[in-house]
Order: C-alpha cells, then structure tokens, then sequence
C-alpha cells in the first residue's frame, strides 16, 4: 500500500518540500505520497490528528508550527529536545507520536559535505537568537569549532541562548556593534531579516575574503544576505538550499530507512 507522508505550514504553497521527496522516492524506489497542508494558526493539533487518522505515517512541519509540534510529540530524540523544536514526525508501532529534528544535521551536512567548509576548531558567528539559531546550535557545537558567537539584533536574547547551551561548548552571545573589529571563518544567517529583503546590520570587518557566509534561507534570486556577502568580499557565499534538500533526506530516512542521494536533487532544484 502507498503509504502518505506531508509537510504541514502557514504559509505553505511554495514548499519544495513535496518536489524533493518525490525525487527521493522516485530515486529509492520507495511507495509513498507527499503533499504540502495548509494549516491554520491554531490547528496543528487537530490537523494532525486528521492526517493520523486518514491513514497518515509521518509529517514534515515547518514554519510557524517547530514548537508547536516539539510540544505535540509524547516522545522526543535527544537533538530534537535540544533543539526546542520538531520539524519531523511519525507515528511508532504503538501508535504513539515521535518527534526529531534534523535541520541541524541538514546545515551541517550541506556546509561540510556538499561545500567542504570545514567547522572543528574555526570561529563560527551565528547571527539571530530566534527558533532557527536555537534549532541548529546543537548540531553545530558537535563538530568542535574553536568559539561560537551568537549575535542578535537584541543582544539579550543571545546572551541568553549562550547560557542555555554553554555545556555543549565554547559559546559566547551578544549584540551586533560587539562584533566591532573581530572576524571569522564562517557566518550562518540565521535570522529572519531575508523575509523582508534586509539584511543584519552587523559591523563589515566581520567578513574577510576568507570568510564564508551562508544563509539559512534561499530564494529563486540570491538571497539579500548572500548579495550583501558578495558585495563585502565574502571568499564564498552560499544559501540554504543545499540544507533543505539534507534536512529532508535525514527525514525520509528517519521514516523509510533508506539514504537519497542528495546531489541530483539538489541540482534539479537549482
Ligand atoms: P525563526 O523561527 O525564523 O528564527 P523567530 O524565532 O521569530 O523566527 O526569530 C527571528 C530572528 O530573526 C530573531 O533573531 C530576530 O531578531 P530579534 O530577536 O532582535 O527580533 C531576527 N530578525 C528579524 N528581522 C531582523 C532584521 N531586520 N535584522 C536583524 N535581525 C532580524
């Protein structure tokens, strides 16, 4: 039987989260259906019940819903408790419902396997405080870098993101104008700024031509903050797609136990 799988979100009719697992199931072999649901502000709960109850196996979630749906999963993995939010969900043979995240090992697999940067032991700036920094902050320290700052546009805010995973390692948090005259190996966009086309107003020595930046988000057209990379002489800037298609691929595994190759789907998405 073909079994059905979804990414739920509001707003939702542009995910590409449909096109790409089809490409994997097409690629796997795999029997299953993918659709993008249109849920409204406060219906994740029922939603989801729905979709359970009209035979549904596991669901993707994406914006506004992560926390939502961190809170709606009875059982949680380790890296999804950590990360406050859940972007991945199935049912288990008990029929009870289990949530992960792998937005984490999607950013971190795109930055090190798909783009060769390197992350143990290089100064990593981090720029927003909000559910995507927190979401991926975990993965991130794994790989060892030398020093992590979070930098917020409320400085607060970051700080206080610092403090709750200062266990996983070296992690400082502050404003933008704190970053005046430091640099660093890498900078992750993980704010929310792109909606509107801005860009954080953070200090230009941050980047050198060393340095490569990488935004969380993506577009059709290079994104503001890759623009504003390469007008600062980033070495390289990089968008989010690359994430998207590894944080999907981690989901279809987590769900069918087979790998996709992500490269051709990345390159059709292109
Ligand atoms: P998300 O789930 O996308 O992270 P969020 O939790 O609302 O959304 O967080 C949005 C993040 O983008 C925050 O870090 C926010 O900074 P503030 O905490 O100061 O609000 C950041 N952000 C949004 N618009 C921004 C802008 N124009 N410049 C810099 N940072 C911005």
């Amino acid at each position: 039987m073909t079994d059905r799988y979804a990414v739920m979100g509001n707003p939702i009719a542009h995910s590409k989260s449909p096109r790409i697992h089809r490409l994997f199931a097409e690629q796997t072999g795999q029997d299953l259906t993918y659709e993008a649901i249109l849920v409204p502000e406060d219906g994740l709960g029922q939603a989801v019940a729905r979709f359970r109850d009209a035979g549904g196996k596991g669901l993707n979630i994406t914006v506004p819903f992560k926390q939502k749906a961190w809170l709606l999963a009875e059982a949680r993995s380790p890296r999804a408790d950590r990360a406050g939010a859940v972007n991945t969900l199935w049912w288990r043979e008990d029929g009870s419902l289990f949530g992960d995240n792998t937005d984490g090992v999607g950013l971190v697999r795109d930055l090190t396997r798909n783009h060769s940067v390197e992350l143990e032991g290089r100064n990593i700036l981090l720029l927003g405080a909000g559910g995507a920094a927190h979401a991926v902050l975990p993965a991130l320290l794994e790989t060892g870098p030398a020093l992590l700052v979070i930098a917020n546009r409320t400085a607060e805010k970051a700080v206080q993101l610092a403090e709750r995973f200062a266990d996983l390692g070296p992690l400082e948090g502050c404003g933008f104008p704190q970053l005046a005259g430091r640099s660093f190996d890498l900078v992750i966009n993980a704010t929310a700024a792109g909606i509107g086309g801005q860009v954080p107003d953070i200090p230009a020595e941050t980047i050198g031509g060393d340095t490569c930046c990488y935004d969380m988000m993506y577009g059709d057209e290079p994104t503001a903050f890759v623009r504003w990379a390469e007008t600062a002489g980033a070495g390289r800037a990089l968008d989010g797609l690359g994430m998207l298609v590894e944080q999907a691929a981690e989901s279809f595994f987590l769900w069918r136990g087979v790998r996709p190759d992500t490269a051709p789907v990345i390159k059709a998405l292109r």
